[in-house]
């Protein structure tokens, strides 16, 4: 089925890029510009972008459970999020003060 009809781009084309991206990385947000981007298209009047939402949302969901039923593909985000947090943080304990430093 025709889903945008500016750019000629049907069901199965958005099925398939969202599939192919979240093989890239199973837990990264998929947006419509990530789809009109990996299409080489661009939105032009955006009527077709809340069917493009509940396309992505269902492949995404359909995605996930597929992944479930392997257990050992599961990415535990909060492990990622922890360790991402620790690499990119520069304050805290790095500010030089004695532990015992009280500002008042
Ligand atoms: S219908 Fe998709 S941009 Fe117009």
């Amino acid at each position: 089925m025709l889903v945008c009809q500016c750019n000629l781009i049907s069901t199965r084309d958005i099925e398939d890029v969202v599939v192919a991206v979240l093989d890239e990385d199973p837990w990264q947000l998929v947006v419509p510009a990530r789809i009109y981007r990996e299409l080489g298209k661009r939105g032009q009047c955006c009527g077709c972008v809340p069917n493009l939402v509940d396309i992505i949302s269902k492949v995404t969901e359909t995605y996930h459970l597929r992944l479930a039923g392997n257990a050992a593909n599961i990415v535990d985000v909060r492990l990622r999020m922890k360790s991402l947090r620790k690499s990119t943080r520069q304050g805290g304990e790095s500010e030089r003060r004695p532990k015992d430093h009280r500002a008042a």
